[in-house]
C-alpha cells in the first residue's frame, strides 16, 4: 500500500489515518481489505511505529477499520461509504484559549463617558479570585428539573439588602435572575400584564419599556420632573408602573418621600403593581439615603423590588435579584424558569462568597469613595468650562445629565463630540414622547486627573 501523507504540520497519526481514509474515498481500499501490520507500514513510511499504532487506534475508534486478534486489521463494512460521505477519523483539537482576561474592545473615543460602565479597575483581584476558587471547589448539583436554588446567595443578599437599602426580606422572598433587562421580559406573562397598561418614566430606561411592549403590555409614557415620576399622572386603569425612585434613570431625580407615599396610595387604590428598579441605589453623595419604596410600611404587597450586581460589581456577571410581593412570587418563579432566565450555580456561589466574606462591602466602600471624588471633579470642571449649562442628577448614581435647550439636536451634538474625542449619550435617546435634550455623562471610569481635559474637549465640541 503506497500511502501519500499530506505535508501539513498536523500530528503524524492524523496524517496517516487521513491518508487511509483518502484511499477509501478514492476506491483504492474496500471493505474487507487487509491493512499491513503497523510494523510494515511504519517501515514503508519511514516513520516510527508509535504514530502508525495511534492512527490505527483512531481509525478503529471511528469505525473505519476492525482489528481481529491473530489476523490483523482490515477495512470495516460501510467504511467506503462513510469516507465518500466526508466522515473523518478525528477532529483536530481547537487552539487553546489565550490565557489572561480578554481585552475589552477599545472605544474609539479618548474619553468614553457613556453611562452604565462601572470601573472594575479597583476590584480587589485577590478577593475576586478567592471567591471564584471557593465556587470552583463546590460539588455541582445534577438535578436540572429546577433552576439553581442559590440558597446561600439568597441568604447573604437578604442581609446585604437590609443593611444597604433598609428592606426586611426573607431569603425565600428573593429570586436570582440574569440581569434586570432580561428579567423584565418575563414580567408581563408572569404578572398578568399582557394586554394591560404598564406606565413607564419618560425619559426612562429604554430596555424596560421595550421589555414590556415586546412581551405584550401596552406602554403609557409618563413625564418626569426634578422629583421623578409624578404619581398623580397615574390612572386607575394602569395595571403597573415601572419606576427608578432612588435615582431616576437617566435624569437622576431622587423621588421625595411624599411622592413615594402617593405612589403606594395609587397602588392600593388601583390594585396596581409598582416595579421598583433600584439599579444604583447604593451610590449617593452628600445626601442622606432615601428609603427604598419597598421598605415603606405596607409596601410588601404592592412593590416588586429589583436590584442588580451590574453597578455595584460587574455588569458582565449578569446577576440580579428580585423580591415580588409574596402572592406573586411563585408565578414569577415559574415564568423565569420557563424562559430559562436563571443564573448558573457557580456564578451564584462566587457572588455569595464575595458578599459573605466582606469583600463586597469593602469594594463598595472603595467604589463609593472613588466615584464621589470623580463626580466632584467632573461637576467642578463642568462649572468651570460650561458655567451656563444646567446639570441634573448630581446627588446619586454614576452619571449626570447636562441639559440642553429643547431645540438643540442632541444626537447631532453627540456626534460632533465624538469627533472631539468624547463619547456621551444624547438624552433624546431615552425619550418615548417627551422632548428633552441633553447629554448623559457617565463618570464612573473618568479618573480625577482626566476630568478637566475631558470637559474641555466637551466644551470645545459644544461651542
Ligand atoms: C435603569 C437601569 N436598571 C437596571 C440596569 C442594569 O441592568 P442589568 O442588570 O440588566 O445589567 C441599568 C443599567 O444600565 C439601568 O440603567
Amino acid at each position: 500500500m503506497a500511502l501519500l501523507l499530506d505535508a501539513s504540520d498536523r500530528p503524524l497519526r492524523h496524517r496517516i489515518a487521513d491518508a487511509i481514509v483518502g484511499e477509501l474515498r478514492e476506491g483504492r481500499l474496500r471493505p474487507g481489505d487487509p491493512l499491513p501490520s503497523t510494523r510494515v507500514l511504519a517501515t514503508e513510511l519511514k516513520v516510527s511505529r508509535g504514530p502508525v499504532v495511534a492512527a490505527y487506534d483512531e481509525l478503529a475508534a471511528a469505525g473505519f477499520i476492525e482489528t481481529r486478534p491473530g489476523s490483523g486489521a482490515a477495512i470495516a463494512a460501510g467504511a467506503d461509504r462513510a469516507a465518500r460521505a466526508g466522515a473523518l477519523s478525528s477532529v483536530d483539537p481547537m487552539e487553546p484559549f489565550p490565557t489572561g482576561p480578554p481585552r475589552p474592545a477599545r472605544s474609539q473615543a479618548r474619553f468614553d463617558l457613556r453611562p452604565g460602565r462601572p470601573d472594575i479597575g479597583f476590584l480587589d483581584q485577590a478577593a475576586w479570585r478567592r471567591a471564584w476558587r471557593h465556587a470552583a471547589s463546590q460539588v455541582p448539583t445534577t438535578d436540572i428539573s429546577h433552576g439553581p436554588q442559590h440558597v446561600r446567595l439568597r441568604q447573604v443578599l437578604t442581609d446585604h439588602i437590609r443593611r444597604s437599602r433598609g428592606i426586611a426580606l426573607e431569603p425565600d422572598d428573593l429570586l436570582i435572575t440574569p440581569g434586570v433587562s432580561a428579567t423584565l421580559q418575563a414580567l408581563p406573562a408572569a404578572l398578568g400584564l399582557v394586554g394591560r397598561t404598564v406606565a413607564v418614566e419618560d425619559p426612562g430606561y429604554v430596555e424596560a419599556w421595550t421589555a414590556f411592549s415586546d412581551n405584550g403590555s401596552r406602554i403609557s409614557a409618563l413625564p418626569v420632573d426634578e422629583d421623578g415620576l409624578d404619581p398623580s399622572t397615574l390612572r386607575r386603569r394602569d395595571a403597573a408602573v415601572y419606576v427608578t425612585p432612588s435615582h431616576q434613570y437617566p435624569l437622576g431625580a431622587r423621588m421625595p418621600v411624599a411622592r413615594r407615599t402617593a405612589l403606594l396610595e395609587w397602588a392600593r387604590a388601583a390594585d396596581g403593581l409598582i416595579i421598583e428598579d433600584d439599579y444604583d441605589g447604593e451610590f449617593r453623595y452628600d445626601v442622606s439615603p432615601l428609603p427604598a419604596l419597598r421598605s415603606l410600611e405596607g409596601a410588601d404587597d404592592h412593590v416588586l423590588y429589583i436590584g442588580t450586581a451590574s453597578k455595584i460589581l460587574v455588569p458582565t456577571l449578569r446577576v440580579s435579584w428580585l423580591a415580588p410581593p409574596k402572592h406573586l412570587r411563585e408565578a414569577v418563579r415559574v415564568e423565569l424558569e420557563r424562559r430559562s432566565l436563571i443564573v448558573n450555580e457557580m456564578t451564584g456561589e462566587a457572588v455569595a462568597e464575595f458578599i459573605a466574606n466582606g469583600s463586597l462591602a469593602a469594594h463598595h466602600a472603595r467604589a463609593a469613595r472613588t466615584y464621589a471624588a470623580r463626580r466632584a471633579r467632573l461637576v467642578a470642571a463642568l462649572a468651570r468650562h460650561l458655567p451656563d449649562h444646567r446639570l441634573s442628577g448630581v446627588d446619586a448614581g454614576l452619571h449626570v445629565v447636562l441639559l440642553l435647550p429643547d431645540d438643540v439636536d442632541d444626537h447631532e451634538v453627540s456626534m460632533t463630540l465624538l469627533r472631539h474625542g468624547v463619547s456621551v449619550n444624547p438624552l433624546s435617546a431615552y425619550c418615548v414622547e417627551a422632548v428633552r435634550r441633553g447629554l448623559v455623562i457617565g463618570y464612573a471610569g473618568l479618573s480625577e486627573s482626566h476630568a478637566d481635559a475631558a470637559v474641555r474637549a466637551l466644551a470645545r465640541g459644544l461651542t
